[in-house]
């Protein structure tokens, strides 16, 4: 796949088959993540691989699922779940600064397109219960816990389509997700 295929292929995916994904893999994906742009190059983000079973169960109910759809269909049914995580950590011990924001977003989005190369599925995640997770996963406290990414091979489609009014995604009676997106030129403010 050329890099202009991944960037529009990548769709958040929230419904996955259970096909494990190697762990040669899912290193290669931080190995996406630790190249990306960083400010003052300075590279505090660090990272969690979740892909054992047992511990992908307690890792599942502490993570939340598509706010905009009806409740009943947010969260993905048993069968139908992560096979893997990843969760997305600053380490403040190597430096605490706002920039880190955007290395994250940098190197997040590195490995969601790094991920569509290998037709695996995504979804960035920010609603989780960072508390538990600190627990669960015995991080200290000097690692502030931002988000999850949640993993495996798509088992639903996504598509994009132009907005109309509304950003929320919406699913139709064939489960298809549709994704409103912005036309290009009504992002464009100006050219010169
Ligand atoms: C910072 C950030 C946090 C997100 N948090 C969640 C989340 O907690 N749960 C979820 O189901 N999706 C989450 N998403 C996925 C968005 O809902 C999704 O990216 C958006 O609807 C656009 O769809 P697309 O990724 O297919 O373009 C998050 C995305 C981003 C960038």
């Amino acid at each position: 796949m050329d890099i202009n295929e991944i960037i529009y292929k990548r769709r958040t995916i929230r419904k996955f088959k259970q096909k494990s994904i190697s762990i040669e893999i899912l290193k290669k994906l931080l190995d996406f993540a630790r190249v990306a742009p960083m400010g003052s190059n300075i590279q505090s983000i660090e990272f969690i691989i979740v892909k054992d079973p047992k511990i992908r169960e307690k890792l599942f109910p502490l993570v939340k699922w598509a706010a905009f759809l009806p409740k009943k269909e947010r969260t993905p049914e048993i069968g139908r779940r992560p096979t893997a995580y990843i969760i997305v950590l600053l380490n403040s011990k190597i430096k605490k600064t706002d920039l880190a924001y955007f290395d994250l977003g940098a190197a997040v989005e590195n490995i969601l397109l790094g991920a569509v190369n290998f037709k695996i599925g995504s979804c960035w995640m920010g609603s989780i219960e960072r508390d538990k997770i600190r627990l669960l996963f015995e991080i200290p406290d000097y690692y502030d816990i931002k988000h999850v990414i949640s993993l495996g091979y798509p088992d639903e489609k996504s598509v994009m389509e132009s907005y109309k009014g509304s950003f929320k995604y919406w699913k139709d009676d064939d489960n298809i997700m549709h994704v409103p997106k912005r036309n290009l030129d009504d992002i464009i403010l100006k050219i010169y």
